[in-house]
């Protein structure tokens, strides 16, 4: 788990970004058992346990992002909004930069896409089009079903277009095989894919047109930032991972 550990000035309360480091509750655990700190109270801060403890007479503030409950399972932080922003505006570049004059348009794969969509536009500085389509196939449960539901075709010409698919996670790559088939049947001048996350563990179907990719990350289920377990957590503004005991 990554924390932020400052170390805080007590009398002024200015506070020092002293280290970043992974250390998990098992540490802080010991770290107490041990009494390496002398004091401590804890408080929630929206979704982080904030600790603050006593050390060698300085104050230090412990950030701890906190697991979270979605209907019957737990899940733990996986990604924060943060790292998400500084990866969306480093993919963002790229396309301003290969797009250029070219008047690509951006077609978003609902649901999950909407939040990953909405910040990458927000970086797209070039002349640019947003259209969308949705398809499914976890239907709210853990796993793919493997049928696809086509909910809402792409209603825009795109003959001699330049098209980049926004998507929010390719797991086993059978969503975006289908799509990619479909739309090339449409003669677009080119498609590439741009997924916020991948699962290369879990993936069956070579997406040659898969380009700009987020995040790699295990064969794990996740949720967050558009993502969703049984149509919940959408709206959590990091990704969260399923915690399996
Ligand atoms: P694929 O067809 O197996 O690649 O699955 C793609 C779709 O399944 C994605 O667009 C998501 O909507 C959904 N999906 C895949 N993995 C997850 C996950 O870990 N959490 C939530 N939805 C997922
Ligand atoms: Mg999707």
């Amino acid at each position: 788990m990554l924390i932020a550990i400052f170390a805080e000035n007590a009398f002024n309360g200015i506070k020092n970004k002293v280290t970043l480091c992974h250390f998990g509750r098992r540490e802080i655990a010991r770290a107490f058992r041990y009494r390496w700190f002398d004091g401590c109270h804890a408080v929630n801060v929206q979704k982080t346990e904030v600790l603050v403890m006593r050390y060698n007479h300085k104050c230090i503030t412990i950030l701890v992002p906190m697991n979270i409950k979605i209907a019957d399972l737990e899940f733990e932080p996986l990604l924060n909004y943060e790292a998400i922003q500084t990866r969306v505006k480093q993919i963002a570049k790229h396309i301003n930069k290969d797009y250029e004059n070219k008047n690509p348009m951006l077609v978003g794969v609902l649901n999950g896409c909407f939040l990953f969509m909405g910040d990458m536009v927000k970086q797209v500085t070039i002349p640019c089009e947003i259209a969308f389509t949705k398809l499914s196939s976890y239907h709210g449960g853990l796993e793919t079903t493997r049928r696809i539901s086509d909910d809402l075709d792409l209603t825009r010409n795109i003959e001699g277009r330049h098209i980049i698919l926004i998507e929010d996670i390719v797991d086993t790559g059978n969503t975006l095989d289908y799509l990619v088939a479909k739309l090339k049947k449409r003669k677009p001048a080119s498609i590439v894919v741009c997924a916020m996350l991948v699962k290369p563990a879990a993936q069956e179907y070579e997406i040659k047109e898969l380009k700009h990719i987020g995040f790699e990350i295990e064969n794990e289920f996740v949720v967050g930032y558009g993502l969703d377990y049984m149509e919940l957590g959408r709206n959590i503004k990091g990704v969260y991972k399923r915690v399996v005991s």
